[in-house]
């Protein structure tokens, strides 16, 4: 069954390449990401991953986990990284998971039999500290991920989990963001010190409140 926003992650327990994981256990109290890739010794998949462990530090910083799933086996995916290394520059530094039975896949609803039966598409969910589907994404095989706007989404996510903010369309970190439409002009006063403009009445804009 596909897993939506706000849905508990589904639990799991798989082997990775930095030994057996219990999904929840291993994500404790902060955030995460998962991410599929169709096939070990791919071409996009291969240029993904060293994009993915370059941004390791930055995910960090945010208290965000990564961890990456193939439908191949971990012995598989181990020599694969030494080839990813080679490539890229980068050193896969966070558990692959194993999957050769797509029971992960499965449980996440990543194998999209319409476009490969066999394989599973780019799919990405961002799970919150409570363990919920904050983000989900869906690429396909042929495309691969800018993981530079999976790290700004989580810039989003983290900061409207805190304030009663929205961000508008491409919006970075330190730029103006959005009053949510439940906050009164009176209590958006108080609640953001820094003031705020309206544009329209729906549409009222305030500095990134922890800036
Ligand atoms: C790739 O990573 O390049 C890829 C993987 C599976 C199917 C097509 C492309």
């Amino acid at each position: 069954m596909a897993v939506r926003l706000g849905d508990v992650a589904p639990d799991f327990t798989a082997d990775t390449t930095q030994g057996t994981v219990n999904f929840h256990e291993w994500k404790g109290n902060g955030w995460a990401i998962l991410f599929s890739h169709p096939k070990d010794f791919t071409p996009v998949c291969t240029t993904e991953l060293g994009a993915a462990a370059a941004l390791k530090g930055e995910f960090e910083k945010r208290n965000c986990k990564m961890i990456g799933l193939s439908v191949d086996g971990v012995e598989s995916h181990v020599r694969w990284e030494g080839d990813i290394k080679d490539v890229t520059g980068h050193q896969v530094n966070f558990p692959m998971i194993g999957d050769p039975e797509k029971k992960v896949a499965d449980l996440y609803d990543m194998v999209h039999p319409n476009a490969n039966d066999t394989q599973t598409v780019r799919s990405v969910f961002i799970i919150g500290p409570d363990n919920k589907v904050k983000l989900t994404l869906t690429y396909p095989a042929s495309t691969g991920r800018n993981f530079m706007e999976l790290l700004r989404v989580l810039d989003s996510l983290q900061l409207t989990a805190k304030y009663s903010v929205s961000t508008p369309a491409d919006w970075k970190q330190g730029e103006d963001v959005i009053i949510v439409p439940a906050v009164s002009d009176a209590d958006a006063k108080t609640k953001f010190p820094k003031g705020f403009e309206t544009k329209k009445p729906y549409l009222r804009v305030t500095p990134q409140p922890d800036r």
